[in-house]
């Protein structure tokens, strides 16, 4: 279960791998591609989503994709907005506005599931509040994200209250089910990346002495009610996952301190909750989580949890892809700069047409749609 010998499985069989059906709870897929959740700020600035990012969405569904992700979503009009011009599911017009692009997607024979998110201490652009909360009063290390339009070093948190923890909780349940009257098929709840969920489990940013820090089960805590409030504002046929990782947007080389035992103990507890699959990340998925051997994040995800697992992290290549699956480490794989590269990738792949690099520039310097657009007319002025 161990270094994903990409090179070693043979095309069709990566190709009849990659395309068999599969269900997620109730949600038939067609294949086991996934488009990654993707922040692309272009929202309007009380974080509608717009026709553009309509079109956004549904050129993965028309380019063959089995399951689409959106970008990570704010969930309260409290403190859970991260960025300037993210989308949000906390009022009526943005969930009218999700539905449009929702039915946009399912028109095109596409399925979408909403990423709910909750930005904690690493919140740089919120309309609605003017600080930020977390775990611990700790500054985040590293610096707000230029491409999400932040300058200079995280605010310090406020460490929150009781109060605020069930107000972010709350958010999480009214979101879900926001999204599901917006027609989405599913929800995320947004457990990685080191954001709010993510700092709460992560040792050395919360430091919290009461009964949601300490332990690796004090650090699950608040993983846990969100799971349960989210999974009971949708009833049971609704598609609940969660996204797990590592590393953080702002600390890309953190490792669980605790290792492949921490690992079998954050998974096999969430293997008790009501979710439907876990989305791991890793900078390269295939790779082993902890140094030089032994099993994945995402295998590891699978053993313990003994849930459906989605992989992600450098699965651009097809056969590098596909031997995850081959290989029982996970169940799909989700890509995220190869989506870009291809909103088509799918289909591209299965026509044995070029797959071609990341450009970083789609994304440089802003994330958005708006960029990405110039950037694609910029190439094709040079071709014509
Ligand atoms: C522009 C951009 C925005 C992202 N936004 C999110 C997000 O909102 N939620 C999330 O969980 N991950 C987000 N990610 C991480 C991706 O889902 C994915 O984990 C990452 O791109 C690595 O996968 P890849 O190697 O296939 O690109 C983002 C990545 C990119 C490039």
């Amino acid at each position: 279960m161990t270094g994903n010998p990409a090179s070693g499985l043979p095309r069709q069989r990566a190709e009849e791998s990659l395309f068999s059906p599969v269900r997620i709870g109730r949600l038939a897929l067609s294949n086991r591609l996934v488009v990654a959740p993707m922040t692309r700020v272009s929202a309007t600035v009380d974080g509608r989503a717009t026709e553009g990012m309509a079109a956004y969405y549904r050129s993965f569904a028309e380019g063959g994709f089995g399951l689409i992700v959106t970008e990570g979503i704010y969930t309260d009009k409290a403190f859970s907005q991260g960025y300037q011009y993210q989308p949000g599911l906390a009022d009526a017009e943005q969930v009218e506005a999700w539905r449009q692009v929702v039915s946009t997607v399912h028109e095109a024979g596409g399925r979408i599931v909403a990423q709910l998110m909750h930005a904690g201490a690493l919140a740089q652009g919120n309309i609605h509040r003017d600080h930020s909360i977390g775990p611990s009063a700790l500054r985040p290390k590293g610096e707000q994200m230029a491409f999400y339009r932040g300058n200079g070093p995280y605010r310090i948190p406020r460490a929150m209250s009781e109060a605020d923890l069930g107000e972010a909780v709350a958010g999480f349940a009214s979101a879900a089910a926001l999204a599901r009257e917006a027609g989405f098929d599913g929800v995320e709840i947004h457990g990685a990346n080191g954001y709010l969920l993510d700092q709460f489990l992560t040792e050395g940013i919360n430091r919290r002495e009461d009964r949601y820090g300490g332990s690796i089960a004090g650090r699950l805590q608040l993983l846990v009610e969100v799971a349960e409030a989210v999974r009971s504002a949708v009833g049971m046929d609704h598609v609940v996952g969660m996204r797990i990782s590592q590393a953080k947007v702002n600390d890309f080389l953190h490792k669980w301190v605790g290792g492949v035992r921490e690992a079998e103990v954050v998974f096999s507890a969430l293997g008790t909750l009501p979710l439907d699959y876990i989305h791991t990340t890793e900078f390269e998925g295939w790779r082993p989580a902890f140094g030089d051997t032994g099993p994945s994040l995402a295998a590891l995800a699978r053993m313990h949890a003994r849930l459906p697992v989605l992989a992600n992290g450098s699965l651009h290549d097809p056969q590098r892809a596909a031997a995850m699956i081959e290989g029982d480490e996970a169940d799909f794989v989700s890509l995220g700069r190869g989506a870009l590269t291809h909103a088509d990738w799918p289909t591209r792949f299965r026509e044995g047409r070029a797959l071609e690099p990341f450009d970083k520039c789609i994304l440089s310097p802003i994330a958005d749609l708006a960029n990405a657009e110039r950037r694609r007319s910029a190439l094709l002025d040079i071709a014509s």
